[in-house]
């Protein structure tokens, strides 16, 4: 059986209004990504890496063209049925972890589960298992600012990953660790896509990218 792409978007076109001031911030985008694919996209700043990727996660709508998710056609969905899909299908990792800071490590991953109405056995364990995928399960009870910088982005790619979302959308997840930290985090999300998740990243760095199967590199609104 031939996969159908996971993300099949077509034609995206994305304007940013200010008053009467348009920003074209995606032009013509056409792209497909399978599942248990891994595509960094790099691109100078502004060339609309991160508004691609808020339309391909289901934050934002575009202004004009396609987007099929694992088949079903969902460009005209609003924004209610955007959140559903958001929090069933989408993690997220960002440059700035965004933990709570006087929460321990096992609250914070566990917290995406008490949002969704997950029973508090199960939010335990889930929450426990997530954090031994990430090597992760002898500092649970440590709050943010008794981990390391790496230690803290493991923990919120814990988070991202207890709902067990089918992609891991990854922001820039090495920007504020220095080189043997970002190496360790890249292999997580290196033995995750080995485990058969699908992950894109946004990365300014090459080694970075060099992670992932394929690289997608953007320039003014478009894929080059
Ligand atoms: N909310 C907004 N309103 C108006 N213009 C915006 C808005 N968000 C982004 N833009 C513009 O859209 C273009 C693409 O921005 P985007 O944030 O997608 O770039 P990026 O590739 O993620 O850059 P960076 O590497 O700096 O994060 C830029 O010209 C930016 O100024
Ligand atoms: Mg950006």
């Amino acid at each position: 059986m031939p996969a159908q792409p996971l993300i099949d978007i077509q034609n995206i076109q994305k304007t940013y209004w200010n008053g009467s001031v348009a920003t074209p911030a995606l032009r013509d985008v056409c792209l497909k990504i399978r599942e248990g694919e891994c595509v960094a996209f790099m691109g100078p700043s502004g060339s609309g890496k991160s508004t691609l990727m808020n339309i391909l996660a289901f934050l934002d709508a575009p202004s004009s063209g396609s987007y099929h998710f694992a088949g079903v056609d969902i460009t005209s969905f609003d924004e209610d049925y955007r959140a559903h899909l958001r929090n069933a299908a989408i993690g997220f990792v960002f440059q700035q972890f965004h933990l709570l800071p006087r929460t321990t490590a096992f609250d914070n991953v566990r917290l995406p589960l008490m949002y969704a109405g997950v029973g508090r056995h199960e939010q335990k364990k889930r929450a426990y298992e997530a954090l031994k995928t990430v090597g992760l399960a002898d500092r649970m009870y440590h709050r943010p600012n008794e981990l390391s910088g790496g230690q803290q982005q493991r923990v919120s790619i814990a988070r991202a990953l207890v709902n067990n979302p089918k992609i891991l959308f990854c922001d820039e997840p090495t920007g504020n660790l220095d080189s043997v930290t970002a190496k360790e985090v890249m292999e997580i999300l290196k033995r995750l896509h080995n485990s058969g998740r699908t992950i894109i990243i946004v990365t300014h760095a090459d080694d970075v990218a060099s992670y992932a199967q394929h690289t997608i590199h953007m320039k003014d609104g478009k894929i080059v």
